[in-house]
């Protein structure tokens, strides 16, 4: 049963997995494919449950409680953080922003290192360690190689990271840094870094953890079992999630159709998959059809997605097409309103992943998601991660954007008087118990 290999998404050709290979012969990206005949749902369910109530080690990690369809190694090659075991939060002013009734928010900011890809690098890492790698290589964003350099740093590995000058936020760079990752930022964007460290693993003999390899994507379907074990296996109408290099959401729809292939789940829920305006070849190719086009200039406020030629995009439309899924884009106003509101809810998250909930306002707006839906929408990193992005729009100094929600900082004297006057200016009147109110 299972005998997991590597098969090509496209001819179907299939390869060993104990070998380190990215593509096909034929070109095409890989995955894993494992025989699910015969799968008992009833006794994988049963294993899941009985793991969640580990409190340390593999099976307490939100990633290996699932390893029958993640990846099996014996466990002393297995390098985890007890990743995953995020929250799902009632969305609750942001819900009501959206307009959605019953919308979660699953948190994968609360990762180990602040974003959901630790998910998938704790399965990366694994595997390169059970293909006998010392050193390990990433293009990122920045929270790919954030997350790389810290389980490698882990695992006792080497990391090599390839970023694009200036165009990283600063939490995300302060940790490849910390973590001791090398660091190269190159003069170009990711999509310039994406090819040219596929060049350098080719060459240099380094094994490369982008979402290219499908053990990254193996990992990162945990989000999607941990929130319907979260759920009770109760199945939402709808995921919504951003989409950048557009690995994540491959991996949902995978662990999607896996689950439903073995009969865990029945329903299959709708995937919405939000990019950025600037930043939007899924987009384009969903709504103007015809062959992908990579964009060449892309550009958001949402560094984490500013990519213009995503590696995954033929696994991504397989899944959203499979899932009767859509494509929306969002404005840049769109975005940190919607992130505004998701930080103001007390929850917080950096600006792409507020996508997420911009992006189903909008398809709310459009009557595609209705308000009686039940929706789950993906956080996918920490508001930690962008501090430059919530002060200047708090304080009115983002290029383009309205501050609509602005809650500027005053500066005032060190004085009671002072004080005083600005709450006064709230009408303030204190409470016998409670004190001032102020806001
Ligand atoms: N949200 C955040 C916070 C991300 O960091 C990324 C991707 C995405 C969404 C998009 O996910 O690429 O799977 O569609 N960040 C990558 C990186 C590209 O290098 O950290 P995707």
């Amino acid at each position: 049963m299972m005998n997991p290999r590597l098969a090509c998404i496209k001819c179907k050709m299939e390869y060993p997995m104990d070998r380190i290979r990215y593509r096909c012969d034929c070109g095409a990206l890989l995955e894993l494919r494992r025989d699910l005949d015969g799968v008992s749902p009833g006794a994988l369910v049963e294993k899941w449950e009985r793991r969640w109530k580990a409190k340390r080690g593999v099976d307490a990690s939100g990633v290996w409680r699932y390893r029958e369809l993640v990846l099996e190694l014996p466990e002393d090659q297995i390098v985890t953080k007890e990743e995953g075991n995020t929250r799902l939060y009632p969305g609750g002013k942001a819900a009501k922003f959206a307009g959605i009734e019953n919308f979660l928010l699953k948190h994968e900011g609360e990762n180990p290192t602040g974003s959901f890809k630790d998910r998938g690098m704790t399965c990366g890492i694994s595997a390169a360690k059970m293909l006998g790698a010392r050193s390990v290589a990433c293009a990122s964003t920045g929270n790919t190689s954030a997350s790389m350099a810290a389980y490698a740093a882990t695992a006792g590995m080497d990391s090599l990271i390839f970023i694009p000058e200036g165009k990283i936020a600063y939490g995300k760079l302060a940790q490849a840094l910390a973590y001791g990752g090398r660091t190269l930022q190159i003069d170009g964007n990711f999509d310039t870094a994406m090819e040219l460290v596929q060049q350098i693993c080719d060459r240099l003999d380094i094994y490369l953890l982008n979402s290219i390899n499908p053990f990254r994507i193996e990992g990162q379907k945990a989000i999607c079992f941990e929130i319907l074990q979260q759920l009770e296996w109760k199945i939402p109408d709808w995921f919504v999630i951003p989409g950048g290099n557009l690995g994540n959401n491959s991996a949902l729809s995978k662990a999607l159709m896996e689950l439903h292939q073995i009969g865990v789940i029945s329903k299959i829920p709708r995937i919405a998959v939000i990019q950025a305006e600037g930043a939007n070849p899924l987009y384009r190719l969903w709504t103007e059809g015809g062959r992908f086009k990579a964009m060449e200039n892309p550009d958001t406020i949402a560094t984490a997605i500013k990519i213009g030629n995503p590696v995954s995009w033929e696994k991504s439309m397989r899944g959203i097409k499979w899932s009767k899924g859509v494509v929306e884009q969002v404005s840049e106003q769109e975005i940190m309103d919607a992130k505004a509101v998701v930080d103001a809810a007390g929850i917080g998250a950096e600006p792409a992943s507020c996508c997420s909930v911009a992006g189903a306002k909008k398809l709310v707006a459009k009557g595609v998601i209705s308000k009686d839906d039940f929706v789950v929408g993906i956080l996918t990193g920490s508001i930690l991660k962008d501090p430059d992005a919530v002060i200047g729009y708090h304080t009115g100094k983002l290029p383009g954007i309205k501050s609509n929600f602005a809650n500027a900082p005053l500066k005032i004297k060190a004085d009671v008087e002072s004080v005083r006057k600005i709450l006064s200016l709230r009408d303030a009147k204190p409470h016998p118990e409670k004190g001032v109110r102020i806001l």
